[in-house]
């Protein structure tokens, strides 16, 4: 069997007292779509948080490309090819999207804060990061304050910045949360059309949407992973059923 290109071992995860999650042991195959799914509470911003770094666990390791990596930094493990997407955050507020994106272009080439400034007259860099807008259909929204932007238009230029960075694995969470069912598809559709070559690993909450553009789903419920496979073996099998679809 290949080397998973993310996975977990034996992960215990606690806030002080509180134990997330323990024991788990997960793995995201190249290539592939894989949703997380689970109720409330049950861990999953917390686990896309140990993978990228933001957290450290109680004990266990994450492993990219089957080396331990539990240690890098969040920085590090972005070098390495492992991308969240980000949250348009005050500081993107501000900017117009062309340089959102030009700023995460310049992080992809090792660039560290460069000044807009210096690199308004950079061509290439421009007709680079405009090429992205377009293909994401946002060509036209270049200029605006993005803060001004449709909530939908935000998310998909969230995603625009992340796959800017060329990751191999994006993570997301929650892609289309307070979209609607059709913004969501769009965006999913989107999303899986303009990452050839990355491994997606996304939260959703609507099964409509994970049910659709997942390969595998795994789903996290009282502390453990209790259900990994196929949508429709995982659709089928009855602890999922019971703990969290409520059937
Ligand atoms: N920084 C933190 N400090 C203390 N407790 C936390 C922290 N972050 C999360 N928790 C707790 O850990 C548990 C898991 O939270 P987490 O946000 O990972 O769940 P989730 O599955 O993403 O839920 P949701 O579907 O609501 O987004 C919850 O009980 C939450 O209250
Ligand atoms: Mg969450």
């Amino acid at each position: 069997m290949n080397t998973p290109i993310l996975a977990t071992r034996d992960l215990h995860m606690a806030f002080g007292g509180l134990v997330v999650f323990d024991c788990v042991n997960f793995n995201l195959n190249a290539g592939e779509s894989h949703a997380i799914i689970g109720p409330n509470g049950a861990g999953k911003t917390t686990f896309v948080g140990l993978l990228t770094g933001l957290l450290k666990p109680v004990s266990g390791e994450v492993l990219l490309d089957g080396r331990v990596m539990t240690r890098d930094t969040p920085q590090m493990r972005v070098k390495a090819g492992l991308v969240r997407t980000f949250q348009i955050n005050s500081l993107f507020k501000a900017l117009n999207p062309l340089e959102a994106v030009v700023l995460a272009l310049c992080e992809r080439d090792g660039r560290a804060s460069p000044s807009l400034r210096a690199v308004k007259h950079e061509s290439g860099l421009i007709d680079e990061a405009q090429a992205l807008l377009n293909q994401f259909g946002l060509g036209r929204d270049a200029l605006v304050r993005t803060e001004t932007l449709a909530y939908g238009k935000q998310r998909l230029l969230e995603i625009a910045l992340a796959l800017a960075l060329k990751p191999r694995v994006l993570l997301l969470d929650e892609p289309a949360a307070g979209l609607s069912t059709q913004q969501g598809h769009e965006v999913f559709e989107q999303l899986l059309r303009l990452s050839t070559g990355t491994t997606i690993l996304f939260i959703e909450h609507d099964m409509g949407l994970v049910f659709r553009y997942a390969d595998q789903v795994s789903v996290f419920a009282g502390g453990s992973i209790i259900a990994q496979g196929t949508p429709d073996n995982v659709r089928k099998d009855p602890r999922v059923r019971e703990v969290y679809l409520g059937t």
